[in-house]
């Protein structure tokens, strides 16, 4: 049955490490408006998350032939959504903080990693550049944000409709062995 099939270990392990990391990091910048002091901590998680993004995306490709075949069929409209979400969510969780970082640049600093180095400054200071990259810093972020949403409903959808439970596909467990007793001859 395809919806018993798994993820690779890494893909999984990748994945949680990022949901975590993503949503985390979506919610501290939620509240910088109020809470300014949570900038470089802010700062550091996204740079965190784009090295592990990279990471992931250069794991999948490493992977490619070993995952396992959507629980869509294939040409219906679902298998092209997900396919399309999944693709979206790689661009915009790299995007994202590299927008985050350009926009720290322009507005004449450099992106510390929790003060112990700083990425490269790719942009010399300039007040128009900064607003606008904090725009499409925060337009990408909603975006992300939205295709979470949409993602997680996905999942929840093939639950409810199709009663078919695919989270274990992703969970970042051991195969489950199974263990045959052995025959006992009387
Ligand atoms: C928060 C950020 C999240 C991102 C960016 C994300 C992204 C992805 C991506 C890209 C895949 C395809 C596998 C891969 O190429 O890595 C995937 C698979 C999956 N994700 Fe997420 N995910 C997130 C959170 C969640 C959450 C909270 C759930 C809980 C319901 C979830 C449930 C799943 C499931 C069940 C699959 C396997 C789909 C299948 O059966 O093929 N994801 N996710
Ligand atoms: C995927 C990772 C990231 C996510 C999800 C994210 C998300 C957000 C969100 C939701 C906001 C608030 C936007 C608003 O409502 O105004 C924000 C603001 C901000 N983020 Fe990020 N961010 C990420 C990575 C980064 C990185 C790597 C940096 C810099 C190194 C950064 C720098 C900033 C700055 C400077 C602001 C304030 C923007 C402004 O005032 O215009 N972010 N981010």
């Amino acid at each position: 049955m395809k919806d018993s099939a798994r993820y690779p270990f890494s893909v999984s392990l990748l994945h949680w490490l990022l949901a975590i990391a993503l949503i985390g990091n979506l919610v501290i910048g939620w509240l910088l408006d109020d809470r300014e002091e949570l900038l470089p901590l802010h700062k550091s998680v996204g740079i965190a998350i784009l090295a592990l993004a990279l990471t992931r995306l250069m794991n999948r490709l490493r992977v490619r032939d070993r995952l396992p075949p959507s629980v869509n069929e294939v040409d219906t409209l679902a298998n092209f959504v997900e396919a399309a979400v999944h693709r979206l969510l790689y661009v915009l969780m790299i995007v994202a903080p590299l927008l985050g970082w350009l926009k720290t640049n322009a507005a004449g600093h450099a992106a510390s990693f929790f003060g112990l180095f700083s990425l490269p400054t790719l942009l010399s200071r300039s007040r128009e550049l900064a607003h606008w990259l904090g725009q499409f810093h925060m337009i990408a972020a909603y975006s992300l944000a939205a295709l979470i949403g949409l993602h997680v409903l996905g999942s929840l959808v093939h639950r409810l409709l199709s009663g078919s439970n695919i989270l274990p596909r992703i969970l970042p467990l051991p195969r489950r062995t199974v263990r045959r007793a052995k025959h006992v001859p009387r």
